[in-house]
């Protein structure tokens, strides 16, 4: 039988996939943390996700019309995430697990988002621009490891455009809002543009921008707009670095911030003037999603991998070149 694999995920979004090992998606089923104003806040997100994780797991399993007892393995995210979160998918996996006496694989929440894309697109052997919550990175595939070629040195951009967000007064998350406002934006108001090789910082934009807010000089639409083309600037220099770097002529993209319409612009058209190719998967799978958790636990589990019980913990600082890779050609 194929195989099918439930996930349980680590930040604001408690999401099951089931996914045969035949690239067949028959379900993906999510339950996401909001607010209405303020940023995410670890214990209400933990409580949300115990309050809705027996929903999502059965209306998964309705919607692949399979029972509990046709799955064959249980990925999970291991890590990185927040602690609070990482242990409700944890516990959940491993209550299921012992149960249903099925195999257990814990996966690299970062790494997910690139296979996913590579499965989902017809990208091979791209450079990931993963831009997320907490996480934003240019990663790429080289001698058995993901490597960190550059990011953030201090916090994702998720994070840095729901702080900004929330200093504008919107809820969480931020992210589509300042989106939305950016598009009426029309002046670029100068913000630090502040990139060291591969690596960005995002800490002094946030101060400045948070002046500029203060002041009232400026209007909430253009410190958008100039903060999305500031920082999606210094993430396409970087990407682009990397690809010059590492020879790839492939540009994928993954996580929440990878739906940003204009982002998504810039990099395909940095590809384009370069003569690559850039691969952005629809936005229900450059969110966190079960379905990504769920495919890199079958092709770690094709290449012999499983997680005993007791190592079924979360890892929230674990980072994409702490794990070898033994699925992929080394
Ligand atoms: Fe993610």
């Amino acid at each position: 039988m194929a195989s099918k694999v439930l996930h349980f995920d680590s930040r604001d979004t408690f999401g099951v996939g089931i996914v045969t090992d035949g690239k067949k998606i028959l379900a993906n089923v999510k339950d996401s943390y909001t607010t209405e104003q303020g940023g995410i806040i670890p214990s209400k997100a933990m409580e949300h996700h115990v309050s809705c994780f027996d929903f999502v797991i059965s209306s998964a399993l309705k919607k692949a019309k399979i029972s509990i007892h046709d799955i064959d393995l249980i990925a999970f995210s291991q890590g990185p995430g927040i602690g609070h979160t990482l242990r409700v998918g944890c516990m959940a996996a491993r209550t299921i697990s012992s149960v249903a006496k099925k195999p257990l694989i814990g996966v690299n929440h970062c790494i997910s988002h690139l296979e996913i894309g590579s499965m989902l697109t017809a990208s091979k052997n791209p450079v990931l621009l993963y831009v997320s919550g907490a996480n934003t990175q240019i990663i790429s595939y080289e001698k058995g490891r993901y490597r960190i070629l550059g990011e953030s040195l201090d916090g994702g951009l998720g994070n840095f455009l729901d702080t900004l967000a929330r200093e504008l007064g919107f809820g969480f998350p931020g992210g589509p809002k300042i989106a939305e406002l950016a598009e009426n934006g029309r002046n670029l108001i100068e913000l630090p543009y502040v990139i060291k090789g591969m690596d960005i910082s995002l800490g002094g934009i946030l101060t400045n921008a948070k002046l500029k807010i203060k002041s009232g000089k400026y209007s909430k639409e253009d410190i958008c707009y100039s903060v999305q083309e500031t920082v999606f600037a210094m993430l396409v220099e970087a990407a682009e670095r990397a690809m010059s770097h590492t020879g790839k002529n492939e540009l994928l993209l993954g996580g929440g911030v990878a739906c940003n319409k204009r982002l998504r612009n810039m990099c395909t058209s940095m590809c384009k003037q370069r003569k690559a190719k850039c691969y952005c998967p629809e936005n229900e799978f450059c969110v966190d999603n079960g379905v990504q958790i769920a495919w890199l636990g079958i092709l770690m589990n094709k290449a012999g991998m499983v997680t005993k019980l007791n190592d079924a913990v979360m890892r929230p600082y674990e980072r994409v070149d702490d794990i070898e890779v033994q699925w992929k050609p080394k």
